[in-house]
């Protein structure tokens, strides 16, 4: 059995108090759900979000490089991430790909270098609206998966999370249709068979995401494929998120 996760993505929102605030009052209130429930805060809010020794609310990290140290002005090194308490870091989503321009190559590397150095991935994957009309969904998300997973050892696997979410979908109101997300989920799981096995394949955990809010998580959730979620905007308020946590 597969434990379901819930992931908050709060991209670049929150300072240091605002994200404290929220963290304690979410520890508080979802400390008996049977849910992993991680927060993906901006770097500056790690150091304070660790210090509050957290034990049910996890920490997860947005982008990495991936490198150890070195002249790279801007970048975080996944030690200086596991140093803040991280567990998860999200790798490859779709602002990633599309606005600073990163591709399978690279996403490739960051997702080794995590695995390598104990950090869990969220690796997105997704269509846009156009490759969707083209019928192509499938393709590209079986395209993504393979070239950010080359050359990762099957017994890293387990490490790994994916969130399958179609670009379209995130921060725009209009939620993919669960029983269609649960078909893609379920395509790349079988692209896991593919390259590693079956069995393994079982054991990954496999998130929808893209305006999952309160009113729609339940659809989600019952899908077979479908483990968890990875949350944009309805995980910045400590309320909505609580009732997404607690489907
Ligand atoms: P959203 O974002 O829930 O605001 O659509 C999801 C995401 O970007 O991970």
């Amino acid at each position: 059995m597969r434990t379901p996760i819930i992931a908050g993505n709060w991209k670049m929102y929150k300072n240091v108090g605002e994200a404290v605030e929220t963290a304690r009052k979410l520890e508080e209130r979802v400390q008996d759900s049977p849910v992993e429930v991680v927060i993906c805060a901006p770097f500056t809010n790690l150091p304070a979000l660790s210090a509050l020794g957290l034990t049910k609310v996890k920490l997860g990290a947005q982008n990495m490089y991936f490198e150890d140290q070195g002249a790279f002005t801007g970048e975080i090194a996944p030690g200086m991430l596991l140093d803040v308490g991280c567990e998860y870091v999200i790798l490859g989503h779709s602002e990633r790909r599309q606005i600073f321009k990163e591709d399978d190559e690279l996403i490739n590397k960051k997702v080794l270098k995590a695995l390598n150095v104990g950090l869990k991935p969220i690796l997105c994957v997704g269509e846009t609206l156009e490759e969707r009309r083209a019928g192509r969904t499938e393709e590209v998300v079986v395209a993504q998966t393979t070239r950010a997973l080359a050359g990762a050892a099957a017994e890293q696997l387990t490490n790994l999370v994916i969130a399958y979410e179609p670009v379209w979908a995130i921060g725009t109101g209009e939620n993919c249709d669960a029983e269609d997300a649960n078909q893609v989920i379920a395509r790349i799981r079988q692209t896991l068979a593919e390259l590693y096995t079956a069995d393994l394949a079982q054991q990954v955990r496999i998130q929808y995401g893209g305006s999952v809010k309160p009113a729609n998580i339940k659809e989600f959730m019952e899908q077979p494929e479908i483990d968890g979620a990875l949350v944009g905007g309805a995980s910045l308020d400590v309320d909505s998120f609580t009732s997404i946590i607690r489907y």
